[in-house]
């Protein structure tokens, strides 16, 4: 990854403008640029800046990329850019655990590659995300290179999961070498899309043992191939073909049973488990129900699940219903708001788009046959609006949470904060400034994915990211994006997380249960 040396060099810069910047002494404190070379200054002044766990009035300077201060009536000199947040919410940038961006599936490729893709988070908020490496041919480092090309064009920070789609000597050896020597600290099993990227229980115990070995997360797409195979060929025998036939051939007792099998098989291996894109009641209970067991499960639901229902997929309209086909399917009204609970509630911890978008025409691919339709819906613009508006809004959530949920959790999970997901001295300068009482419109005219389509057409709502700042530059402002590609940096995650932590006493504790081997002596029977 050609942009990393950057990553030790902001650290190291940050510690340094530690070191010099001028000291804290009385109400006010005064940073100047003498002697400096020219870099990137921004005051932000008079917002409520929110962390995970508190809130408070304070201005926030930023400079070189770092935040420096958090504090009440900083002062600063001309050479600064001021950013007035009076009455406005100051925020770490959102993080998206969940992405394809210039991903090759079902037959195309997603329509927003990794500059246009990450134009639109920034629009809409998100600073960071994390995209899923699909191996090429099996082959993991074959997989990580072409993300590295295709990832060359960023304009924001980033970081990769891997997906595992086979098994053997060199998948397990690569698993490793990604761990060690590239910043990858959780790789993907797809229990669904038979065929293609589907792995079966023995290679997903195999890549459970793995991951724990290193220190990484599981993650499991999980539905039951072999019965959504089944499902399918029912519907195009009962001849539904259409997009409704999607969310018919997948019902959420498949992904209830995938969530609880790979629970239990992570429970078996005592290795914590990440579910992706938790769609159903019946997953989210599964989670639950571990977490309530102490088992260490996560359950990320994402921004399609919690908002919208499947009525779509019936629309008579094929444009319509097709943007609406992604896997697990969009579930019947009831679903999203019971999604939301959990997530109110800490049984699921944290929100991501899945946001994996495909044009009317690459949808039309499945226009007399839904298992042709490319899966997946957009999200990447419109989550952090989605989430304040919905959850904020109608109060299910405070702003501390919202924080929480779309930022600090993946931080934390991820094993990057407080760089990350944090507005403290020394984290990486990746700010949004929200005004609570500006409203918007969704559109695809005017949002800034390539899609000519947008699951959230015509949504309106209030709470508008205003500002975004990424690595210490205004990257949106007064509805304009300033984007470079190529400014994006990888950012390394290493393994053992906080959710590893205690797994060696659990073990421990688990070898010296087992009262066994027991020693017997020789009867006369056996000798
Ligand atoms: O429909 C979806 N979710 N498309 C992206 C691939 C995946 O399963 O995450
Ligand atoms: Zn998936
Ligand atoms: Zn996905």
């Amino acid at each position: 990854m050609a942009l990393r040396p950057l990553d030790s060099f902001f650290l190291a810069l940050s510690l340094f403008l530690l070191l010099t910047s001028p000291s804290v002494s009385g109400s006010a404190t005064q940073f100047c640029s003498a002697g400096r070379e020219p870099s990137t200054r921004i005051l932000i002044k008079g917002g409520t800046v929110v962390n995970a766990h508190h809130q408070e009035l304070a201005d926030v300077y930023v400079e070189d990329g770092i935040i420096v201060a958090v504090q009440p009536n900083i002062k600063v000199g001309d050479e600064v850019t001021v950013l007035d947040a009076t009455g406005k919410f100051v925020m770490p940038g959102g993080i998206d655990p969940h992405t394809h961006l210039a991903m090759e599936f079902m037959g195309t490729e997603t329509i927003d590659d990794f500059f246009s893709g990450q134009a639109a988070a920034l629009a809409g908020g998100t600073t960071m995300h994390i995209d899923f490496v699909i191996p090429v041919n099996g082959n993991l480092v074959a997989g990580f290179e072409a993300y590295e090309n295709k990832s060359g064009n960023s304009c924001m920070d980033y970081g990769f999961h891997m997906a595992i789609t086979k098994w053997d000597e060199g998948v397990s050896r690569d698993m490793e070498k990604l761990v060690k020597e590239k910043g990858i600290n959780s790789f993907k099993f797809f229990l669904a899309y038979k065929g293609s990227l589907m792995v079966t229980d023995d290679l997903l115990l195999e890549g459970l043992k793995r991951c724990k070995s290193l220190g990484a997360l599981a993650m499991v797409h999980a539905e039951n191939g072999d019965a959504v195979f089944e499902g399918q060929k029912r519907m195009i025998e009962l001849g539904i073909t259409g997009p409704e036939g999607h969310a018919l051939s997948r019902p959420p007792v498949l992904e209830g049973e995938a969530t609880s099998r790979a629970i239990r098989l992570a429970r078996f291996v005592n290795t914590p488990l990440y579910v992706v894109h938790v769609m159903s009641v019946d997953a989210m209970d599964e989670i639950a129900k571990a977490r309530k067991s102490g088992q260490k499960v996560i359950g990320e639901p994402v921004v399609s699940g919690l908002i919208l229902d499947d009525h779509w997929l019936w629309d008579p309209d094929f444009t319509i219903a097709s943007k609406y086909v992604m896997s697990p399917p969009i579930r019947p009204l009831g679903h999203g708001k019971a999604l939301q609970d959990a997530l109110s509630t800490g049984i699921l911890q944290l929100v991501g788009t899945d946001h994996c978008t495909f044009n009317s025409t690459q949808k039309s691919l499945g226009y007399d046959d839904f298992r042709k339709i490319p899966n997946g819906v957009n999200g990447l613009e419109e989550r952090m609006h989605l989430i304040w508006d919905t959850m904020v809004g109608s109060g299910q959530i405070s702003v501390t949470d919202f924080v929480r949920i779309t930022s600090t959790e993946c931080a934390r999970i991820f094993n990057i904060y407080p760089r990350k997901g944090a507005i403290i001295a020394g984290s990486d300068a990746d700010i949004i400034i929200l005004n609570p009482n500006s409203s918007y419109e969704i559109s695809s005219k005017t949002h800034h994915s390539r899609s000519d389509t947008n699951v959230y057409e015509g949504r309106r709502g209030k709470g508008k990211v205003e500002v975004t700042i990424a690595g210490g530059r205004i990257v949106w402002e007064n509805e304009e994006l300033k984007v470079v590609p190529g400014s994006g940096k990888y950012i390394e995650m290493p393994p053992f997380s906080y959710l590893f932590d205690g797994i060696e006493k659990s073990d421990a504790n688990y070898l010296s249960s087992l009262r066994a081997p027991v020693k017997r002596v020789p009867s006369e029977a056996t000798t």
